[in-house]
């Protein structure tokens, strides 16, 4: 049974990734609804929040019915990421999530994300500033490391836990590798075969089916699952993979009225909290994968992704929905 802090997160959780402008309230809502575990905000800039930047404290929110959430925040300078955890602390997580591991240049640039991989002293003492400064359990998601050449993982797991971090994610890239390539779980293994090593030991990186994650539970012994890009516009890979580790078989795909459903909740809820212009508008990177397989879809998908008024997104919603009723998904 995984813990973090005090919350039981289950056997083997599976979490789902923190991404940008991806892992809003609506989607976190429906990947919770079909069985991740713990689910986390996208990252949220420490420099914005003590700005109140409205775009950085929107991100902010969180659903009761999403529990356990993780908030998570970047950033480089210690004065903010202190000020930062009293903000966050307002909304009431249950975690919150450092970011030591984005790799985009106008945040590495700044020391920030996977850039404090050349600087591991400086991410202990941040991530040990910010535990004494929160009663909230701090985790961790980083890289393997910088490059191939300094892979330093197994030492800053060890830094990071001493310091009182409650968890840690581990990205099996390292920064200069950015999305390329494979995933290498192996160096996540050996963090935790760590006889040292006692909090949780999340693996990250292209768990894209069932029997990854199988893999990263059984062969690499790990202490769960975080999944990022395979749940873009397909919430119900959390069930699958559950429905697998139970029975060894793989589960139907929704059909098409659990597509439509939940194409449909998602732009709802979308609006209700971001209001219409943005409720629509980014909502639409979902849809391709919400319908995929459909053949001759273009016609409807090309009035979901332009379509300014949410009206006429529900009315192509509805005529989907009567146009393939029945629609067998492979
Ligand atoms: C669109 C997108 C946005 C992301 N944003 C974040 C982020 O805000 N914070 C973070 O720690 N990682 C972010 N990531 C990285 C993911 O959390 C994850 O580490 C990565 O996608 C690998 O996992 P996957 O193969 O399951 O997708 C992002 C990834 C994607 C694809």
């Amino acid at each position: 049974m995984a813990k973090i802090g005090n919350i039981d997160v289950g056997d083997f959780p599976l979490l789902l990734a923190p991404m940008e402008d991806v892992s809003d309230p609506p989607f976190r809502a429906l990947c919770k609804e079909q069985g991740a575990d713990v689910v986390y905000t996208e990252f949220i800039s420490s420099e914005g929040l003590i700005r109140d930047a409205a775009k950085s404290t929107m991100k902010l929110d969180i659903y009761e019915k999403e529990r356990p959430v993780g908030i998570q925040i970047f950033g480089a300078n210690l004065e903010s990421m202190l000020q930062s955890v009293e903000i966050v602390e307002k909304s009431g997580p249950d975690i919150i999530d450092i970011n030591f591991g984005c790799p985009v240049k106008k945040v590495v640039s700044k020391g920030a994300g996977a850039g404090i991989l050349k600087d591991v002293d400086l991410m202990v003492s941040l991530t040990k500033a910010m535990v004494e400064h929160t009663k909230l359990p701090v985790t961790v998601k980083t890289r393997l490391g910088w490059d191939h050449d300094s892979i330093k993982i197994l030492e800053v797991a060890e830094k990071l836990q001493d310091v009182g971090c409650q968890a840690i994610s581990i990205h099996g890239r390292t920064r200069a590798q950015m999305y390329k390539g494979e995933a290498d779980w192996a160096p996540i293994a050996e963090v935790k075969n760590n006889p040292r090593m006692h909090i949780p030991v999340f693996g990250n990186g292209d768990v894209d089916s069932p029997e990854k994650a199988m893999e990263m539970r059984d062969s690499y012994g790990l202490d769960g699952a975080m999944i990022g890009r395979a749940s873009i516009g397909y919430p119900w890979f959390f069930r699958e993979v559950k429905h697998y580790f139970k029975t060894g078989e793989h589960m139907a795909p929704p059909t098409l009225e659990e597509r439509v459903d939940a194409a449909r909740r998602h732009l709802q809820m979308a609006i209700d909290w971001k209001g219409e212009r943005l409720g629509v508008f980014e909502t639409r990177r979902h849809y391709t994968n919400y319908f995929k397989g459909i053949p001759h879809f273009k016609e409807y998908r090309m009035k979901m992704v332009t379509s300014d008024d949410s009206i006429d997104v529900f009315k192509a919603f509805d005529e989907v929905e009567k146009e393939f009723a029945g629609y067998e998904f492979a």
